[in-house]
Formats: structure tokens, C-alpha cells, sequence
């Protein structure tokens, strides 16, 4: 299987089905419908994609451009999609996107023992620069902050 047929674009309130099913069979403590919905809402505040293959909905990244940095606040595939490319696309489009609104650093927290997402991460140019301890409410988890230089040249 390839990603010929997947599409990168912004979010939908139309997409929202397809989004939360993701999150729900995701993520321990998914996000409410409604905050995906008023991230939709915020505009230029937000920067909300979806992948999608034929009408369906394959992956979702949530970010927030603040001053000079985009914060990914949220990233994931459908699970019978992983492997494909479509968390790196996802990931490369917004960080194409917030380069070309004139964002210098991008940040996140994902989960010490996530280490699927670490490796897409550092692919992307992200480097450990903090812990936050016991940051993850439901098992007490730590999280790793990263951040890449998207000014610099080592593959954001
Ligand atoms: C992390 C996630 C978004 C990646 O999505 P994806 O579409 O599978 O990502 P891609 O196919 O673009 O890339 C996956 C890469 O990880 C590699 N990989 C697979 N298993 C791995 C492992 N155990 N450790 C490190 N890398 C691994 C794959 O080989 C692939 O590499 P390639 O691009 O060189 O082929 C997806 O796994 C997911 O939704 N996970 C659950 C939610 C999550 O963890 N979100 C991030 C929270 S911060």
C-alpha cells in the first residue's frame, strides 16, 4: 500500500466522525468533540489537517502557531493505517506550513515511552530538550518536550 491517494487538508467540522473515532481508539483519555471542533473554530490560531483517502479520514494533526513557534498538540493515524507515510506527511505539512508563516521553532510533548513517535519526531529534526514529570494523568507518565530549529537545515 502506498499514500498516491492520500491527501493532506485542513480539518472540517465535517471531518469530526472520523477524527474522534482516531482519538478515541488512540489515546487513554481522548479529547472531547467539542475541543476539536472549537480548534476548527480558531481560525488563523490553529492549525488543524486531516489525511484523507477516498472520503475517509486516515490521520489528524492538531497545532497552535504562537509568536514564532507552532505547538503540535496532537498527532495520530489510524492504527490499521500505520506504516504508510501518513503520520510523516501530516507532520511535514505542518511544519512546511508554519516555516512559511514565519515560524522559527516547533515544540511537543509526547510520552517517554512513545518511541514510534520519537523516532518520526527526530526524523523531522525534534530533540529532547526537557522532562516534565509525571505529566500524563492517567498512569503518571512522563512526557519528553521536544523541539526543532526550523530555521536550520537538519530536516524540518
Ligand atoms: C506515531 C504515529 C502518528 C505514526 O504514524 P504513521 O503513519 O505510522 O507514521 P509513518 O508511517 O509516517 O512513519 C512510521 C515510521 O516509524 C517506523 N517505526 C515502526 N515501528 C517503530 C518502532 N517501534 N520504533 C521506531 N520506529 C518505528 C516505521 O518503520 C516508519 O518508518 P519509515 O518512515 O522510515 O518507514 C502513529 O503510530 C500513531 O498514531 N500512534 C499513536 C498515537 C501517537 O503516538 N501519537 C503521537 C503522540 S505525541
Amino acid at each position: 500500500m502506498g499514500r498516491r491517494n492520500v491527501r493532506i487538508r485542513n480539518m472540517t467540522h465535517g471531518d469530526l466522525d472520523g477524527v474522534c473515532g482516531i482519538e478515541e481508539e488512540t489515546f487513554p483519555a481522548p479529547w472531547p468533540r467539542e475541543s476539536f471542533a472549537s480548534d476548527i473554530d480558531k481560525g488563523h490560531r490553529s492549525l488543524c489537517l486531516v489525511a484523507e483517502e477516498r472520503g475517509e479520514i486516515l490521520g489528524f494533526l492538531i497545532s497552535w502557531p504562537v509568536a514564532d513557534e507552532l505547538h503540535i498538540g496532537n498527532l495520530a493515524v489510524a492504527a490499521g493505517c500505520w506504516d504508510r507515510g501518513v503520520g510523516t506527511e501530516l507532520l511535514r505539512t505542518a511544519l512546511e506550513e508554519a516555516v512559511d508563516g514565519g515560524a522559527a521553532i516547533a515544540t511537543l510533548e509526547v510520552r517517554a515511552s512513545n518511541a514510534r513517535a520519537i523516532a518520526l519526531y527526530e526524523r523531522h529534526g525534534f530533540r529532547p530538550v526537557a522532562v516534565r514529570k509525571g505529566y500524563y494523568a492517567d498512569n503518571g507518565e512522563d512526557a519528553v518536550v521536544m523541539l526543532a530549529d526550523l530555521r536550520g537545515d537538519d530536516g524540518a
